[in-house]
């Protein structure tokens, strides 16, 4: 007999609620955000400036505490940690890629893609190694010894991807990763992204402000005032990014275990809009997209909420 199949959850947000004081002023930067992303999902939140994107994707990576609420990732309880804790926990799980490069200036490719594993105190020839297989991934086995200022602005984000992904992270993280490049290249990088995830079943939740971009999406969690009005599913439209030609796969550690996150209470359904989008926009956003350069810093060495909008720069 076929049991139902599980759900396999990466993601569980709770009653999420961000609440800044300035002054006497109450900024409610997350106001009540609940939902669930599958595993294997590439989840985009779509939203205005200021609607509270960032502030989202910060409390999930655990980089921010929540006034209130829950957020269970790879079964763990986001709220209940303490900062070694979620250093510790970010090491293990997550990956970054930031819209400003945060490259190191003089270190080559290989050097900033390693520089993550060195905070896993691996020995420096097996760092070398990963590196170079995680540059290979993202096509650019030829830049090696290339520092950022010797590569374009498309070509520095692959290097940042590269460095999101050598950890081998179960989530990457993406707060406008196409933020600085031009369309072509915005696809070219979005692609990537989509595809190497794919192939190594990772989940990916990609902040945008460009409703275009977001529905190459699976699923698109749209956020306005720090509340949710729409979430979109939207796993068959991207058929045509199956094409994209990558140099090989990640050894991806065994599933994910997420016995707590399903033992946590499933997250409320969401108020649904009538607007989907349609096959029509996801043609129209091929030629749309603007963008430039990319990269992705080293999540440790940052600090939120002293920048609304760049993380990376903070
Ligand atoms: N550290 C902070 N202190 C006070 N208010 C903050 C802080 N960080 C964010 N906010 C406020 O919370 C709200 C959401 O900010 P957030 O940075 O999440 O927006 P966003 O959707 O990422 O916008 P953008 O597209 O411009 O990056 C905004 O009103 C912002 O001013
Ligand atoms: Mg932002």
């Amino acid at each position: 007999m076929d049991k139902p199949k599980k759900k396999k959850y990466a993601i569980k947000v709770k009653d999420l609620y961000k609440i800044y004081m300035i002054g006497t002023n109450k900024v409610r930067a997350l106001n009540g955000v609940n939902f669930a992303i599958e595993k294997g999902t590439f989840c985009c939140i779509v939203g205005t400036s200021g609607s509270g994107k960032s502030t989202l994707l910060n409390m999930m990576a655990g980089l921010e505490p929540p006034t209130k609420g829950e957020i269970v990732i790879a079964g763990e309880h986001m709220e209940r940690k303490n900062e070694a804790q979620l250093v510790n926990f970010r090491q293990a799980h997550v990956g970054f890629i930031f819209q400003s490069y945060n490259l190191l200036p003089n270190m080559t490719a290989i050097e900033n893609i390693a520089l993550p594993l060195t905070f896993q105190g691996m020995d420096k020839a097996k760092r070398i190694k990963k590196a170079k297989k995680a540059l290979k991934l993202v096509g650019l086995q030829e830049f090696g010894n290339h520092r950022p200022g010797q590569m374009s602005g498309g070509q520095q984000q692959r290097v940042g991807i590269a460095r999101a992904l050598v950890v081998n992270p179960e989530i990457i993280f993406a707060d406008e990763p196409t933020g600085n490049l031009d369309s072509n290249t915005t696809l070219d990088v979005l692609k990537l992204i989509k595809k190497i995830v794919a192939e190594n079943k990772q989940t990916v939740v990609m902040v945008t402000h460009d409703n275009n971009l977001a529905s190459y999406g699976d699923m698109i969690i749209h956020i306005k005032d720090g509340k949710i009005t729409e979430i979109e599913q939207n796993r068959q439209v991207n058929e045509d990014l199956d094409n994209v030609e990558l140099g090989g796969t990640l050894d991806i550690p065994s599933e994910m275990s997420d016995e707590a996150a399903l033992s946590a209470q499933p997250a409320e359904p969401q108020p649904v809009s009538a607007e989907q989008p349609a096959a029509s926009d996801l043609e129209a956003s091929k030629g749309k997209q603007a963008i430039e350069n990319v990269t992705v810093p080293s999540y440790e060495g940052y600090h939120p909420g002293t920048s609304g909008n760049d993380p990376g720069s903070a």
